[in-house]
């Protein structure tokens, strides 16, 4: 057990929390951060925690294969123009083998460069439809695995696009100390894919998302799957302060950029927030004059 968890772990004995030690005994790596800090950042994040309400969406299924499974219709995904593994050459799919290709090269070079958040400037350019996507067509490969996480907790769609209720998620690991990320994660009918649902809503979702735990959180997806890619539909950069906060611990960032929507300027902006060693790639989206067809997108790194 590393510093910072035994420092967790006594705060959290204080707070007479059960079950804690023996699940945090799981989390055997972490990071260097400063343990003085955690300690005080987590007591304060707890404490406001305990206060606050929560809508919990823990399923009334106790069955642990409903709970962590979800089916999915691929038929009603190909009605919704995104990618599915029996499609074969599609235009969509074709554009997505393109757009993964560069990130699947720099997926495992260095540390955390597994983990790839989707935003963008604004809302509604399209970061859910290209998370799927992105997922979709990464899991249709012969060697790769994926996690999609639906960090986009004031406004999650990934339930709404893949078919199933929103279930125990992101939020419950970081509300409640004795959920861990097995507990949430649902395996699919696609095997190569496996889903973090974005979970109960909170009145300090935004701090939480922001917060040194959800840091670390990070961290830790990313060595204990190493062996994935994880791909998180994220919240608009400039509505919101939390996606800027998850980008420090990402390794690669996707821009998705709606045609004739975004500025030029708007977009130096945005790119501006992040790190400068930031690996930031573009998609450009919805472009009607390319195809002459209604929309899709146009990619460069
Ligand atoms: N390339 C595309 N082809 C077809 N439809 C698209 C495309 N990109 C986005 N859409 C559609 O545009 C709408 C908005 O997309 P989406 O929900 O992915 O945006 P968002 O950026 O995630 O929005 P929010 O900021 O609200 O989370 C959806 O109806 C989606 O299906
Ligand atoms: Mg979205």
């Amino acid at each position: 057990m590393s510093i910072i968890e035994k420092a967790i772990s006594r705060f959290e004995k204080a707070a007479n929390s059960k079950k804690v030690d023996e699940v945090r005994a799981e989390r055997k790596q972490s990071v260097a951060i400063d343990p003085e800090n955690i300690v005080s950042q987590e007591r304060e994040v707890i404490q406001n925690l305990k206060k606050s309400p929560v809508n919990s969406v823990i399923p009334e299924s106790t069955n642990a294969e409903s709970r962590n499974y979800i089916a999915i219709d691929l038929n009603r995904l190909n009605q919704l123009g995104i990618v599915t593994p029996d499609q074969g050459k599609t235009q969509v799919a074709e554009q997505f083998r393109i757009i993964k290709r560069p990130l699947l090269t720099k997926a495992f070079i260095k540390k955390n460069n597994n983990l790839v958040m989707i935003t963008s400037a604004l809302a509604g350019e399209g970061k859910s439809f290209c998370a799927v996507n992105l997922a979709l067509s990464i899991a249709s490969e012969m060697d790769h695995r994926v996690l999609l996480i639906d960090a986009d907790v004031a406004r999650p769609t990934i339930p709404s696009i893949l078919g199933f209720q929103n279930k125990i998620g992101l939020m419950d690991i970081l509300i409640e100390d004795s959920i861990d990320v097995v507990d949430v994660l649902m395996k699919t009918s696609i095997e190569k894919l496996s889903l973090i649902s974005s979970g109960s809503t909170h009145p300090h979702a935004t701090e939480l998302l922001a917060s040194q735990t959800m840091l670390m959180l990070l961290d830790e997806l990313a060595q204990r799957y190493n062996d994935r890619i994880v791909i998180f539909d994220s919240p608009p950069v400039l509505l919101t302060s939390e996606a800027r906060v998850l980008a420090e611990r990402m390794g690669q960032i996707v821009l998705v950029v709606e045609a004739e929507q975004t500025t030029q300027q708007t977009l130096k902006h945005v790119i501006n927030q992040f790190g400068a060693s930031s690996d930031i790639s573009l998609i450009y989206n919805k472009d009607r004059t390319f195809l002459n067809t209604e929309y899709y997108g146009y990619y460069y790194s």
